[in-house]
């Protein structure tokens, strides 16, 4: 079985003392909560890393960047290589949001190269992927998603594929109050196992946690985290709020 994850990206939001102020209240909120069975993982700002790390240290909550630079030192100015993410406590890094490939041009030799580095220092890489609106509207979503992850995952070993987790997030979902519909994400979560499974062969498969993005609320949770391929979430807006993230982290049946 995958293993579940509900993992929260920050985005640009939260200053050092608001990320530590947050991290306290989850830890709060998760005492009194059942969920020692979900993977729970916060993705502040870079800035924010240390501190977060210290705070959530011995606690359920674990600690994620949000981007990554694919070489692993030199003249690159205002980049942090998976070398120093690790020496920061960070156990994994999320690559390819859309965000990072529409603002900010990172193509598919890019996130290849990011997943390689972040790999080799043994920290585990959430990898997104997804479809925007046209695409979604033409009836491509399949064949844009998997040829996301033939691109940019396929050339990876057996074992190190094991170490990915996927975040399917359909671009036209995020921060847009529009939610995949509980079968629109699990018809797309089980094409993404059936594709890792040609490739990878289907215990693989079955052992990769596929986690959903994309206007994720604690009042959707539910039922999209109810389908079988379905092993969490990928949350933004709603991981901002202690209360709104453990609604979600609590969300599985
Ligand atoms: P959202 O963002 O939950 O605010 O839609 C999800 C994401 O971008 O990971």
């Amino acid at each position: 079985m995958a293993r579940k994850i509900v993992a929260g990206n920050w985005k640009m939001n939260k200053t050092v003392s608001e990320g530590v102020q947050l991290v306290e209240e989850l830890k709060n909120e998760l005492a009194k909560a059942n969920a020692s069975d979900v993977t729970v993982v916060v993705s502040p700002p870079y800035v924010s890393l240390t501190e977060v790390v210290k705070t959530a240290a011995g606690s359920q909550v674990e600690v994620s960047a949000q981007n990554v630079h694919q070489e692993a030192s030199g003249a690159y100015t205002a980049e942090v290589s998976a070398d120093m993410l690790k020496s920061a406590g960070v156990g994994y890094v999320i690559i390819g949001h859309s965000e990072r490939r529409e603002y900010f041009a990172e193509n598919a030799v890019d996130i290849a190269k990011k997943i390689d580095a972040v790999i080799a220092q043994g920290l585990t890489p959430i990898y997104c992927c997804g479809e925007v609106k046209e695409e979604r509207e033409s009836g491509n979503q399949n064949a844009i998603v998997g040829g996301q992850i033939k691109d940019e995952l396929f050339h990876l070993s057996d074992a190190d594929f094991e170490k990915v987790v996927i975040a399917y997030e359909p671009v036209w979902a995020i921060g847009t109050g529009l939610t995949a519909s509980a079968d629109q994400a699990q018809d797309m979560h089980a094409f993404i196992r059936g594709f890792v499974a040609d490739k990878f062969g289907k215990v693989i498969a079955k052992e990769t946690s596929i986690l959903y993005g994309g206007s994720c609320k604690p009042t959707n949770a539910a039922e999209i985290f109810s389908k079988p391929d379905v092993d969490g979430g990928l949350i933004g807006g709603a991981a901002l709020n202690a209360t709104d993230f453990v609604g979600i982290i609590t969300a599985f049946n």
